[in-house]
C-alpha cells in the first residue's frame, strides 16, 4: 500500500488515476469479450476481477487517502468494478446459453434408433405358456411332477386301464422304441409316451395321499405334421386325489384354470367323453373369449378363434378310474381323484390366433420374437 498522500489528491496516487482505472475496466471488459468458453471466462474472472486483480488493488489504495479524497476515488473505482461485474455476469449468461445450446445438439438422442445392436433372444412361447398354467397350480399349493418321455408301455397303457387290443397301442398312433408288447402278458415294449398321463401313475406309486401334482411336458405321436397336427408336441396334466374329491372340484379347478388364463367372463363346459383311465370321462370346452358366443349363427359377425362355433375344445378330463387307483395302490373306497389334459400347441393356436401349428416347431426367430421376454 502506498503512503499517505500529502496533497490529498487521488489522481497522485498511480493506480486510482482516471485514465488507469478506465484502462483496468477497459482491459477486464476486452478480456471478457474475448474468452471464447467457460473455462477461458473463470481466468478471466480471476485475473480482473479476483481478489489481487489491478482494480481490487487499486481499491486497497483508497484507505490510504485523506478522508476527503476517499469519496472521488471510491466513486471511480467502484464504477469500474460494477461495469466489470455486470460485463463479466453477460458474458457469463451468453457462454453458459451457448453451451446449454451445444450440449441439446450435441447429446440428442434418437429415439427410433434401435436400443440393442444384439439382439435379445427369446423363450419360446410354448415354454412359457406351459410355465404360466403350471404357475396358476403352483400357486393353489400343487407341486410339478415329471416323467420320462421314453415311458414303459406299462406306465404309459396298462396302468391306465389301455386294454391290450386298444387301437392308440397300434403302430400308427404310438412310436415303440422297444416292441411292440410281446405275446408274453409281462413282457412290457418301451414307447415315446403319447400323453402325459402316465405321470399320474408315477406320481401316485412314488407319494401317499393326498396327492396335487401339475405336469407339463413333451409328448409323441405317430401324427403328420399339419397346420393342426404335430407328431411332437406339449401337454400338461392335471392329478388330484384326496378324500372325498367330487366331478364339482374338477369342474371348479378347470374353471379357476380358465378364467385365469382367459378372464374372469370366461365360462366352461363339459361333454362326455370316454378315457379308459377316468370314468365319467369328458371333454372340456371353454366358452370363445373373443366372441363370447356371439358369432353363433351370426354370418355377420363370424370369429376365426372359435370357427363361429362359440366354443373352444381345450383337453379330456374327468374322475380317475378306481381301477387306475388300485393298479397303484391307492384305496378307491377311502379316495378319489379327478385329471385333466389339454395340448399347449392347440391353446397357443387359439390364444394368440396362429393359425399353423408348423410355425411353432420350425425353430424360426421371427415367430418367436414378438412374443418377447414374458417370464
Ligand atoms: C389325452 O391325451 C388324455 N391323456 C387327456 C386326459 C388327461 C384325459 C387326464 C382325461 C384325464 P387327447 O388324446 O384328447 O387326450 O389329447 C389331449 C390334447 O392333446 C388334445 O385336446 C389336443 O389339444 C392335443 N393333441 C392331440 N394330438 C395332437 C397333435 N398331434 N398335435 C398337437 N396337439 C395334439
Amino acid at each position: 500500500m502506498s503512503a499517505p498522500n500529502k496533497s490529498y489528491d487521488p489522481v497522485e496516487v498511480e493506480a486510482l488515476k482516471p485514465e488507469e482505472i478506465e484502462r483496468m475496466r477497459d482491459e477486464a471488459l476486452a478480456a471478457f469479450a474475448s474468452a471464447g468458453d467457460l473455462d477461458a471466462l473463470a481466468h478471466a474472472k480471476t485475473a480482473h476481477a479476483g481478489g489481487t486483480s489491478p482494480l481490487a488493488l487499486a481499491n486497497r489504495e483508497i484507505g490510504a487517502l485523506p478522508p476527503q479524497a476517499k469519496a472521488e476515488a471510491g466513486k471511480r473505482v467502484g464504477q469500474a468494478r460494477g461495469a466489470v461485474n455486470k460485463a463479466y455476469a453477460e458474458r457469463l449468461a451468453q457462454l453458459e446459453a451457448e453451451r446449454d445450446e451445444r450440449v441439446l445438439v450435441e447429446e440428442a438422442v434418437d429415439v427410433t434408433l434401435p436400443y440393442d445392436r444384439v439382439p435379445a433372444g427369446a423363450r419360446h412361447p410354448l415354454t412359457t405358456l406351459m410355465d404360466r398354467v403350471a404357475d396358476i397350480f403352483v400357486a393353489m399349493g400343487y407341486e410339478v411332477a415329471e416323467g420320462p418321455e421314453v415311458e414303459a408301455e406299462w406306465f404309459n397303457f396298462d396302468a391306465l386301464n389301455f386294454t391290450p387290443d386298444h387301437p392308440a397301442r397300434q403302430m400308427q398312433d404310438t412310436f415303440f422304441v422297444q416292441g411292440p408288447k410281446g405275446v408274453e402278458a409281462d413282457e412290457s415294449g418301451v414307447v415315446l409316451r403319447t400323453h402325459t398321463s402316465p405321470v399320474q401313475a408315477r406320481s401316485l406309486l412314488d407319494r401317499e395321499p393326498p396327492v396335487y401334482i401339475v405336469c407339463p411336458g413333451r409328448v409323441y405321436r405317430t401324427d403328420e405334421l399339419d397346420a393342426t397336427h404335430t407328431p411332437v408336441f406339449h401337454q400338461v396334466e392335471l392329478l388330484a386325489v384326496d378324500k372325498g374329491l367330487t366331478m364339482a372340484d374338477l369342474r371348479g379347478t378347470i374353471d379357476h384354470m380358465v378364467k385365469e388364463l382367459f378372464g374372469d367372463e370366461t365360462t366352461t363346459r363339459l361333454r362326455p367323453h370316454f378315457f379308459p383311465f377316468t370314468e365319467p370321462s369328458a371333454e372340456m370346452d371353454m366358452q370363445c373369449y373373443v366372441c363370447r358366443g356371439e358369432s353363433v349363427g351370426n354370418p355377420d359377425r363370424p370369429c376365426r378363434t372359435c370357427s363361429s362355433e362359440g366354443w373352444i375344445e381345450l383337453g379330456g378330463c374327468g374322475m380317475v378310474n378306481p381301477k387306475v387307483l388300485t393298479a397303484c395302490g391307492v384305496d378307491p373306497e377311502v379316495y378319489s381323484g379327478f385329471a385333466f389334459g389339454f395340448g399347449i400347441e392347440r391353446m397357443l393356436m387359439f390364444r394368440h390366433n396362429v393359425e399353423d401349428m408348423r410355425d411353432m416347431v420350425e425353430g424360426d426367430v421371427r415367430f418367436t420374437r414378438p412374443f418377447g421376454m414374458e417370464i
